[in-house]
């Protein structure tokens, strides 16, 4: 048979709660239009976020009994090392609560005021804290990663022209170069490796070392078995480890392609910020054995890193979002593709073409898929990356986007087809979704806990 299955059987299972149309338009106002602020026990489908929310197997939940709560020392931190070490090749690994942590750890030892740090698209904690620092960010995907229905198989690389450019013009101002993979904010696209060499070897003849952000480095070596020529003859994790040679560190959300529920790194090969960094660990984090994590967690990362490269597993991941993107495009929604890893991208412009930037499409189609069935997804748009300007306008984003991410191994395959049911059935009536206003904001990724009413 053709169908690609969930791998696996359910041993232990969470009941989902249907709310009435009417109960969602109250809670949603309560909620001061701002899905993020509604509870979790008021959402049916849950597609908010792929981090932090996946199920863990059997064998981590083993391996949570068996966590070595020690302050110092703990046998489930070598445990992980071990683990990562084989995976990475990188000499010290600090871990750390989740990925910010690593990214703030990282930013306030290897960069100072006025440093400028390129990347294909830095995700919104990312380029937060690289700008909290002082620094600069340069997001220079190639052209197609940000046209929503150009296709191209690796629509997350780099635009190495443009990176020579930055160097040349503005090198002394770069402390290192970054890769982010999958990249989040373009959709979930994947790096090649053939992009990935080109990139390191560039930054290499500048003298610049390379740090991946490897949330998603396991669905991002994936697609390169299935996409890149001269790729599919090797194993999954023989890709990730070649990915993992060509940079000089990472940061990792161990939330996503870790499969746990907490839990980041940051690894690094050379020594050169090591000490600084981990004195910052134990400043903010905790001791370097455990850095903000609880023993247990380190155990279960440790199990859960070999699991999220299992290829079945991640070929049934891959096929989870293509299926939902092949259901949608289907029903007549415009999404960003191909669709990426871990989400569909849906294109609000597109579905409310009656609705203005000063509307807030992408914010306005979420609370729409919240009142219609009860589904959470989150907007990447013009809330998320605009800005209120000193003047009081408003600077918007390009494109209006709904992100669906899809928790690892939680729903099935007839949740998915409700999500798309009602998804398309929102989609004939869409001249009826209303714009939206901001009332409240904070300076800082403000998405998290705008206040907004109906234009
Ligand atoms: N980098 C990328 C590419 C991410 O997608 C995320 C988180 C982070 C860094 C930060 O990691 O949340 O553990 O501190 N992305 C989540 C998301 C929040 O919904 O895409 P964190």
């Amino acid at each position: 048979p053709r169908t690609i299955i969930e791998p696996f059987r359910i041993k232990s299972v969470e009941p989902i709660r249907m709310t009435t149309p009417q109960e969602r338009v109250a809670l949603l106002e309560e909620a001061k239009l701002n899905v993020f602020k509604l509870r979790a026990d008021d959402v049916l489908l849950d597609f908010l976020t792929d981090s932090g929310t996946g199920a863990m197997s059997a064998k981590q939940w083993g391996a949570i009994m068996e966590g070595d709560e020690s302050y110092a020392g703990a046998n489930s931190f070598f445990r992980l090392e071990a683990v990562l070490k084989e995976l990475t090749g990188y000499k010290h690994i600090i871990p750390t609560h989740q990925g910010r942590a690593a990214e703030r750890i990282l930013f306030s030892v290897a960069t100072k005021k006025g440093d400028l740090v390129p990347n294909n698209t830095h995700f919104d904690t990312t380029r937060a804290n690289l700008e909290y620092a002082g620094g600069e960010a340069a997001d220079l995907v190639i052209p197609e990663g940000l046209q929503p229905r150009t296709r191209h198989p690796f629509k997350g690389n780099i635009d190495l022209e443009k990176v020579e450019d930055l160097l040349k013009r503005e090198g002394h101002r770069i402390p290192f170069g970054m890769m982010t993979l999958t990249n989040n904010s373009g959709g979930g696209q994947p790096v090649s490796l053939a992009n990935l060499r080109a990139y390191s070897a560039l930054l290499k003849k500048h003298g610049k070392p390379l740090i991946l952000d490897v949330c998603r480095f396991a669905e991002n070596a994936m697609f390169i078995k299935l996409r890149e020529e001269g790729q599919q003859h090797r194993s999954v994790k023989e890709i990730a480890q070649e990915i993992f040679s060509l940079a000089d560190g990472c940061t990792m959300s161990a939330k996503k392609d870790g499969l746990v529920n907490i839990g980041g790194f940051l690894a690094l090969n050379q020594d050169t910020w090591v000490e600084a960094a981990k004195n910052m660990l134990i400043l903010t984090e905790g001791f370097p054995t455990y850095g903000g994590l609880a023993g247990r967690d380190l155990a279960a990362l440790a199990v859960g890193l070999e699991e999220g490269l299992h290829e079945d597993y991640l070929r049934y991941r891959l096929r989870t979002a293509e299926y939902m993107g092949e259901k949608l495009l289907a029903g007549g929604v415009s999404i960003v593709e191909p669709t990426g890893g871990h989400a569909v991208y849906i294109d609000a412009k597109e579905f409310l073409p009656h609705l203005k930037s000063e509307d807030y499409p992408a914010w306005s189609l979420c609370n729409a898929l919240y009142l219609e069935a009860g589904i959470r997804g989150v907007e990447i748009g013009s809330v998320m990356f605009g800005r209120h300007l000193e003047d009081g306008s408003e600077a918007y984003h390009p494109m209006e986007l709904v992100r669906l991410a899809f928790p690892r191994r939680m729903y099935t395959q007839s949740h998915f087809d409700y999500a798309a049911e009602a998804i398309c059935e929102l989609k004939a009536k869409a001249h009826t979704v209303r714009g939206v206003r901001i009332v409240k904001q904070s300076k800082y990724l403000r998405h998290f806990t705008a206040e907004m009413r109906w234009a």
